[in-house]
């Protein structure tokens, strides 16, 4: 192994309240191959599907399956997701295994008879639960890319929910954090919050039975199958809405990414029923014309244009966008540079553009809203880039000790109620109400970048509402601010939205000084609901050709590769 990892600096810090001036650092540097996610046990995994001559698309189910046992907290059978992928020879492509309404959904199903948002309905218990679409969519790769068998790729994986998960401190606090809500949404006695503690090693034995049937039956045991009439059963008697007839009804589905040239990069996104490519563009669209090296990195001048055009941007999200097999999307003319450039018309160096005087933009349409992210290049030259979800810290909290897995809470991610926040403090409208088999608008953004051609950058983060801005931040540190891959994401981020109208900011992350100018010029700064932005993982193809990883140290994220 010595001579196939070379690891050049890792300096492990359990926190990001340091400035950017001591984060220069290095992440894991591999020859050909590379897995970035949120625990080592997923990475390795994926890197040994690799090793055994496997390609990206088999590692990617692999580590997909790998987190939904060793990262429960964000990782799932019981979600979905959005992969983007581009092949060695330059071809694109994204899946979509995004969670759907059920077909018992109604516009109004979270609203009480006043019309009042009823608390707790799309966050909290079965109720909360979209169609999860992880199953359909790591054998929908497999079937259209897969080189090894799935009872290869699977082996490891159930093996290793077997063997069990050697808890982390962070993981302690988080089973620590959530068990007071886990423990009131299930009827029986939950493994997962027994009082855990760092060192001990949680076994998932329930979760490898589930995996194992998966293994021999394939997809249609999760939508069809004993696991399909136990889910629906389960769902059923804890007051949900779906039924047998839902989960044999969900299919993933293949789009087209959304493509954009920034200067001499290609940014390859997710498309709706995704935000994050177009919010992407739009974002990066309108800070173009700037000179942001000239402006310094985390200036106050480069904080306030990102947060002029990430004001902007997401007020269109919350209009215009939504699940394109319901509604007409404008996205031609969102992507548009012309476009940006009017929609920064009315900014000024000089003082805010207040929200509420920001509405979406004007755009004639004809006819007519805890997640964990893994980055992997290939051997062969092949790169995939993929975040899954059960929406908030393990997701509805519903867990289903028969099958092993939580279910999602994805349905708080529909607009319950024009110009309602949802759990990330979003607006949404009517492009984002909910409907039946409807897919709700997220902001994943899995994306890939080419220079000049050439496979750039794999990269992709958790953070609900700021999952758009991570990746902006993290692109830029790398193009403009030219740091490293393991640099560009250590470095302090922050995040706007629209609404509410304020900077988010990571603690500590940034000078009092800054801080102090920008609220003279007009801005409210937000320190205390973000302690972290984002968790991004992300690989860089570096000059020489090799890989350099960089995993975010906000969690117990980590590199692996050869
Ligand atoms: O799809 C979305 O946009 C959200 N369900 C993602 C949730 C998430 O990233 C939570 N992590 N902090």
């Amino acid at each position: 192994m010595k001579n196939l990892l070379i690891l050049t600096l890792f300096i492990f810090t359990t926190s990001c309240k340091t400035t950017s001036k001591n984060k220069k650092e290095t992440g894991l540097i591999a020859e050909r191959a590379m897995v970035v996610s949120a625990r080592i046990e997923a990475s390795k995994i994926g890197v040994d599907i690799l090793k055994k001559g496997g390609n990206a698309f088999d590692a990617m189910v692999a580590t997909e399956l790998a987190l939904a046992v060793s990262y429960p907290y964000a990782g799932n059978i019981g979600g979905g997701g959005f992969m983007v992928y581009r092949e060695r020879t330059g071809e694109i492509g994204a899946l979509d295994y995004r969670e759907k309404a059920p077909l018992a959904s109604k516009k109004d199903m979270y609203l009480d008879s006043l019309g009042t948002i009823i608390k707790n309905k799309s966050t909290l218990g079965a109720t909360a639960v979209g169609v999860p679409g992880t199953i359909a969519g790591v054998f929908e790769v497999h079937r259209k890319f897969g080189s090894l068998s799935i009872k290869e790729i699977m082996q490891p994986v159930i093996d290793l929910a077997k063997k069990g998960i050697v808890v982390t401190e962070k993981q302690e606090k988080r089973l620590k954090k959530h068990r007071s809500n886990i423990l009131k949404i299930n009827k029986d006695s939950i493994h997962l919050t027994k009082k855990w503690k760092k060192g001990d090693t949680i076994r998932y034995f329930a979760l490898a039975e589930t995996l194992t049937r998966i293994q021999k039956n394939g997809r249609d045991e999760f939508y069809k199958g004993e696991t399909a009439k136990k889910l629906a059963a389960f769902l059923q008697e804890n007051g949900g809405y779906i039924t047998e007839e839902d989960l044999a009804k969900y299919e993933a589905k293949w789009r087209t990414p959304t493509t954009f040239q920034y200067d001499n990069l290609r940014i390859i996104s997710m498309s709706p029923p995704s935000s994050g490519g177009i919010c992407l563009s739009q974002i990066m669209n309108s800070i173009e014309p700037y000179d942001l090296p000239n402006f310094g990195h985390n200036s106050t001048k480069s904080i306030q244009l990102i947060t002029e055009a990430e004001r902007r941007a997401y007020a269109d999200r919350s209009y215009f966008l939504g699940d394109p097999d319901f509604v007409s999307i404008p996205q031609k003319k969102l992507m548009s540079k012309k476009y940006a450039t009017k929609r920064m018309s009315n900014f000024s160096f000089e003082k805010p553009t207040p929200s509420e005087e920001v509405s979406h933009g004007n755009i004639e349409i004809i006819e007519s809203n805890e997640t964990t992210h893994y980055s992997i290049v290939d051997q062969f030259g092949n790169a995939v880039s993929a975040t899954t979800t059960i929406n908030a810290g393990y997701g509805s909290k519903l867990y289903c000790s028969e099958l092993g897995f939580f279910l999602n809470n994805e349905m708080d991610d529909f607009s319950s109620k024009p110009g309602a926040p949802n759990m990330f403090g979003l607006l949404g409208a009517e492009a984002n109400k909910i409907a039946p088999e409807k897919r709700m608008l997220s902001s994943m953004t899995p994306t890939i970048i080419e220079k000049n051609g050439n496979l750039f950058m794999v990269v992709g983060t958790p953070g609900g509402s700021t999952i758009i801005t991570s990746v902006l931040q993290t692109i830029l540190n790398v193009h403009e601010y030219k740091m490293g891959m393991q640099e560009a994401v250590n470095q302090p981020r922050f995040h706007h939205q629209w609404y509410p109208d304020d900077i988010k900011m990571e603690p500590n992350g940034f000078s009092t000084e800054i801080k102090e100018k920008l609220q003279q010029i007009g801005y409210k700064i937000n320190e205390k609901n973000s302690l972290v932005i984002g968790k991004i993982d992300a690989i860089l193809v570096l000059p020489s050709g090799k890989l350099e990883g960089g995993a975010d140290q906000r969690g117990d994220d980590k590199a692996a590769g050869f």
